[in-house]
């Protein structure tokens, strides 16, 4: 196995602070609204499970949804493959990822959720990687980082350093 130098970028720490800070805002935004978190595995779980934690909402539910755009490379192949989503109507959508990169993923979901109103909400923002066609913006977003690939709490290389509770720059 190939052995990858992990430089940290953002510690635990601070990841925990910043996921505080989105819940009470999403929770005061939302206030009085069915409210669905739509995650997209693998690389939201840990996003997800600890932002869900911080939101006050009587009516928060969570769903689940695989989204895939990366092989085992470190630039995106381009398609994005989606399961098929259920009918979230009279609920308000907030769609949760890890990181918001070329923006595919994104435009791919919102387009399969037929037009329905849908607030996004990314842990990362890489704004220097956008493509025309998924001109993406985030309604919340918890950091902006640099173009570089970053591995750690949910995000992956090849499968691996998912479970990294900071979030690492990976350098060969
Ligand atoms: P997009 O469709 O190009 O915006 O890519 C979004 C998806 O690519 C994210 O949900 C991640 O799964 C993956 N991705 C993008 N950048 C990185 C990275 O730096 N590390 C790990 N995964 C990444
Ligand atoms: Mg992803």
């Amino acid at each position: 196995m190939s052995q990858n130098r992990l430089k940290p970028l953002l510690r635990a720490r601070a990841i925990q602070k910043r996921v505080k800070e989105l819940g009470a805002e999403i929770t005061s935004a939302h206030r009085g609204q069915a409210l669905t978190l739509l995650a997209l595995l693998d690389g939201a779980y840990c996003f997800v499970a600890d932002l869900a934690r911080c939101i006050d909402l009587p009516d928060l539910r969570l769903h689940f949804s695989r989204a895939s755009s990366y092989g085992s490379g470190t630039t995106s192949s381009g398609t994005v493959t989606l399961e098929p989503l259920p009918d979230f109507s009279n609920r308000t959508v907030l769609l949760v990822d890890d990181i918001l990169d070329t923006g595919r993923t994104l435009q791919a979901v919102k387009t399969s959720l037929n037009g329905a109103p849908v607030r996004t909400c990314v842990l990362l923002d890489k704004p220097t990687r956008r493509v025309p066609e998924g001109l993406q913006v985030a309604d919340y977003i918890g950091f902006t980082i640099p173009d570089t690939f970053v591995v750690g709490y949910g995000l992956d290389h090849d499968g691996r350093y998912r479970h990294l509770p900071d979030i690492c720059v990976l350098e060969a």
